[in-house]
């Protein structure tokens, strides 16, 4: 969604913020912008579309050293040139980019307009620069002050002042923001890949605070003024992990990081031969969780999949009634939440608005809350009493991928770790341990034939609709599977329960349609086949991911995608391998933008 950037130190600040805003374009945005301080002056590009449209405004001779950059992603007005950030107030001397959305501008935007204040977009955001004008007598900070004081809503803002060269005031109430500490120099970002080429020291901004920052100094407060006092952080990420580095995609590279992602993942937290696992985030809360009388589970798109698997594997080693609840319906359902409810979101960014507010109301209804979260710091990690971070790096593509396999290998650890403390014995603790050591070695086999998703992916590629089907563990699998496709390549496919499929779904089946089954050895194999059966009876293409050594399937179905074996309640982690695959190659064969698929955004920060 949308980003910010913002820079005021010694260097000609446009080169800084535009490298900043391609570091951002994974997100998602429909429209970019730029003010620089100049002398006394302001100077505000913007454009509707990418960023080499903006770039063709700008004059790279421009040696400001102070200035601030924005993607924009629409959701209120459209993606056009007079709504794409900064928005300046009506003298043209505040420009402010912000992320989030200001709730009462509507009513604002009357009572300014009422004043004699004239309105150049549809945005929201040029409510708040004109209110910002309205209180200005000479003291930026004091003036964004008196301005929030007069908002709702969520956001993140940067402001700059052509009357305050050298100074950018920023405030956060709901949307990521982080200050990067350089020598001499400040940056300003709402994710910290903007500004990991310059430094990795950051400062996390929390709700409710704002900065004043200059090239040599930043000054924290409270909205209401109190001084906050907050170490320097450090990055994890290297400036590699968020670079192609010889790939052509991010999401090619982060479906090959798989292997060492997990091992990263896994590092520390397992002992196969004991069977034990430490999860040093959980261990003030171990108590409680063990005495749980339920788990919730919640998050969206990918990680509602993983939780869904987290759900089976709760109740089978921990034996604690769990739910899986998308958590844009549990934050609006008034949720029974009992003495002894603990409630996870699980989320890659750690911003997704819808689980970060699920997550605040299970909290608000007394609720223990967890984060199963990759990205340190997010405001999930902060909102959380606890939690475990998936520790596989930045994901940059659209289509989650790596966080995915993280994230059941985190639901995984959790559930053998209390699971232990419960009924699990020490020799199944030690079995699952150990099958889930395998896992990464297992994932880079199945990529030495990624070929074979390829040719999937070339003989189906024009198919308009696909059914994806799977049971028990694999149902998820299917579920994730679908929506891989659709998100990337735009072909409609739907995942089911594979059983389900007679209750309605049969009747699209028709004569070479592509139905990919999740057929791997277990309890649910010989289901599975009669599934498979019911399809081939009505002319469909069975695609079959397999269990290596199983040649009966190749007699059912027209291609075999075959992983390693592992236990039941791991076979996600393998299965959805080749189906990330298939979903990757489909799309670059329809021409499809794989790292920027259309109207998606990598982290979902509004409603
Ligand atoms: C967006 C992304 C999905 C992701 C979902 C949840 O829709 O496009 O790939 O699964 O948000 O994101 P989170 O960061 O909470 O895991």
């Amino acid at each position: 969604m949308c980003g910010i950037i913002g820079y005021v130190g010694q260097r000609p600040a446009l080169p800084i913020l535009i490298d900043g805003l391609r570091r951002l374009e994974y997100r998602g945005y429909d429209s970019a912008g730029v003010a620089l301080v100049d002398g006394d002056k302001l100077r505000v590009s913007k454009s509707a579309g990418r960023l080499s449209v903006l770039e063709q405004l700008l004059d790279f001779k421009a040696t400001s050293t102070t200035g601030v950059g924005h993607t924009r992603w629409a959701t209120h007005g459209a993606p056009t040139d007079a709504n794409a950030h900064p928005h300046l107030d009506a003298t043209g001397r505040i420009a402010v980019i912000h992320n989030g959305q200001i709730e009462n501008a509507s009513a604002l935007r009357t009572y300014l307009e009422r004043q004699g204040f004239v309105f150049r977009s549809e945005t929201d955001t040029e409510a708040l620069a004109q209110l910002i004008s309205r209180f200005y007598q000479g003291n930026l900070e004091q003036a964004v002050r008196q301005a929030l004081h007069e908002i709702s809503g969520a956001y993140a803002i940067a402001v700059v002042c052509a009357d305050e060269p050298g100074v950018i005031v920023a405030a956060r109430n709901g949307g990521p923001l982080l200050i990067g500490v350089g020598k001499g120099e400040h940056l300003l970002a709402s994710d910290a890949a903007a500004i990991l080429a310059h430094t990795s020291q950051v400062v996390y901004l929390s709700d409710g605070e704002m900065a004043r920052i200059t090239a040599d100094h930043v000054s924290l407060t409270t909205l209401d003024a109190m001084p906050v006092t907050k170490d320097v952080e450090e990055i994890e990420w290297s400036l590699d992990e968020i670079e192609l580095s010889g790939y052509d995609h991010f999401m090619l590279k982060e479906i090959t990081e798989q292997p060492a992602a997990l091992e990263n993942c896994l590092r520390g937290r397992i002992e196969p031969r004991a069977g034990a696992v430490h999860l040093g985030g959980l261990v003030d809360c171990t108590r409680e969780l063990t005495r749980a009388k339920r788990f919730i589970l919640t998050g969206c798109g990918t990680a509602w999949h993983a939780a869904l698997v987290g759900e089976y594997l709760f109740e089978e080693l921990i034996r604690t009634p769990t739910e899986t609840e998308y958590a844009s319906e549990f934050r609006y359902r008034n949720p029974v939440i009992d003495d002894g409810t603990v409630v996870i979101a699980v989320s890659q960014s750690g911003e997704t608005a819808d689980t970060l507010a699920a997550l605040v109301e299970a909290k608000q209804r007394g609720a223990a809350v967890l984060g199963v979260v990759n990205v340190v710091g997010s405001s999930i990690a902060r909102e959380t009493d606890a939690g475990i971070y998936l520790h596989v790096g930045p994901e940059i593509g659209v289509a989650s991928t790596k966080a995915f396999t993280a994230q059941v290998a985190v639901l995984a650890m959790m559930a053998c770790y209390l699971g232990r403390r419960k009924h699990l014995s020490p020799a199944a603790a030690s079995q699952f341990i150990t099958a889930l050591a395998q896992i990464p070695k297992q994932i880079a086999d199945i990529l030495e034939r990624a070929d074979q998703a390829k040719i999937v992916a070339e003989r189906y590629c024009g198919m308009e609709n696909w059914l994806y089907l799977g049971r028990g563990y694999n149902y998820p699998v299917a579920l994730e599977g679908a929506l891989k496709l659709k998100e990337i390549s735009y072909i409609h496919a739907e995942g089911l329960p594979a059983a389900e499929m007679k209750h309605g779904p049969i009747a699209l089946i028709h004569e070479g349609m592509p139905v990919v089954v999740i057929a791997t050895a277990g309890s649910q194999y010989d289901r599975i086949s009669n599934n498979i059966a019911q399809v081939r009876a009505r002319g469909g293409s069975i695609i079959a991911v397999a269990t290596e050594g199983d040649r009966e399937i190749a007699k059912l179905a027209e291609h075999v995608l075959y992983v390693p074996d592992t236990i039941e309640p791991l076979q996600p982690l393998l299965t959805v391998v080749p189906l990330q695959l298939i979903a990757y190659h489909a799309a670059l064969l329809r021409g499809c933008n794989v790292d920027k698929p259309r109207n998606l955004a990598k982290s979902v920060t509004v409603e």
